[in-house]
């Protein structure tokens, strides 16, 4: 055995150096508040809660069982004077039973407060609940709120102390915007970029595939005013990983302002000015995917989104596609100058605009309040 023993060496420091790695990795973690382990509100209280106890259960089974592992196994290690067959044992009646019964005590006394919470956590609130719609795109998460005749994109505003139901579907490009999301079975589900996300907002509550073809549904709730950050977190292809959102929690006035402020019509630019030229380049470039609410194409029908933003407030956005991108002029400048190069494999192509175009644009989308 010794000749072995320089190998076995290196691996233990190999085995330690990583482990070390990994302890440091998980502590410089980039965003320690999107986290479930602090949650901040009672949909995501209800999630922590059950995970607890069930934690600390299996922390005990998995101590215990590694224990006695170790225990075992330096106990009745091989000795060198030892050179007989040890006694060989088989069956024990009574052991067996116990190790047969304990473990199906333990997962019954995990599962039943499991099965409560989720159906729990199922059931639709009642009371004064706020009803948002929520659309997942490839990459990016639209906000409707039917009651209010909101459309918002990757921001979703919410009162404080007040359950939000939330009616989930993902769509692709050719989504009909007239079937309701209540109906989305009724969606054509293999549109190209129609394909399952998951709604997450740790701080708030727990995960839900959004699907296509099919309505999933999930309530959040937030204690205090701020923002709960949110990320799509099913792999829906190239920019998954930039298909984020943020949840902006405002106390009920702060709230009801928000709903003012976005059920304005948009701002129209001064004229003669750069945003009012911006009005033309969106009108002859953008108007394929995305809509302005006020806005008329050239025959005078009002301008409907399809399968872009609705941009009508988008100046009021901290952040935009996909929240991958927080809402400044240079980065606006950099989006527009050819989208798929900031995002991997957008949908939104570049359209050879001239500097002078995208400076129009961006006046125009600034002063969209
Ligand atoms: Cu959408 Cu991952």
């Amino acid at each position: 055995m010794r000749r072995y023993s320089g190998k076995v060496r290196r691996r233990t420091i190999l085995v330690l150096g990583l482990v070390a790695l990994g302890v440091v990795a998980a502590a410089c973690a980039p965003n320690a508040t999107q986290s479930a382990l602090e949650p901040q509100g009672p949909y995501a209280q209800k999630g922590y809660d059950l995970f607890v106890p069930v934690f600390w259960v299996a922390a005990a089974i998995f101590f215990l069982v590694q224990g006695l592992l170790v225990f075992f196994a330096i106990r009745y290690r091989h000795r060198k004077a030892r050179t007989d067959v040890p006694p060989q044992v088989h069956g024990n009646t009574r052991l067996e039973i116990a190790w047969t019964i304990l473990p199906t005590l333990i997962l019954a006394g995990v599962a039943v407060p499991t099965v409560a919470t989720i159906w729990d956590l199922a059931r639709e609130p009642e009371g004064d609940v706020l009803q948002v719609t929520v659309l997942a795109h490839q990459w990016w998460w639209e906000f409707d709120y039917p009651e209010q005749g909101i459309i918002t994109a990757n921001e979703l505003h919410i009162p404080t102390d007040r359950p939000v139901y939330l009616t989930m579907c993902a769509v692709g490009l050719g989504y009909d915007k007239q079937i309701a999301p209540s109906s989305c079975q009724e969606q054509p589900a293999a549109v190209g970029d129609s394909v399952i996300h998951s709604f997450w907002v740790p701080e708030l509550a727990g995960t839900q595939d959004v699907i296509p073809s099919r309505t999933t549904f999930l309530t959040i709730q937030a204690d205090d005013p701020g923002t709960y950050e949110g990320q799509c977190k099913e792999f829906c292809g190239l920019s998954h990983a930039y298909m984020k959102f943020t949840v902006v929690a405002h106390d009920p006035a702060g709230f009801d302002t928000w709903v003012a402020g976005q059920q304005a019509p948009s701002a129209v630019p001064t004229p003669g000015g750069p945003a009012e030229a911006g009005v033309g380049v969106f009108l002859a470039n953008c108007t394929g995917c995305h809509a302005i609410a006020g806005l008329e194409d050239a025959n005078g029908n009002p301008i409907t989104a399809n399968g872009g933003p609705d941009l009508t407030h988008f100046a009021s956005r901290e952040c935009f596609a996909g929240c991958m991108l927080e809402t400044t002029d240079e980065n606006l400048r950099r989006w527009l100058e050819n989208p798929p190069v900031v995002k991997a494999g957008s949908w939104m192509p570049d359209y050879g605009l001239s500097e002078q175009e995208i400076d129009q644009l961006i006046a125009y989308l600034n002063g969209l309040e």
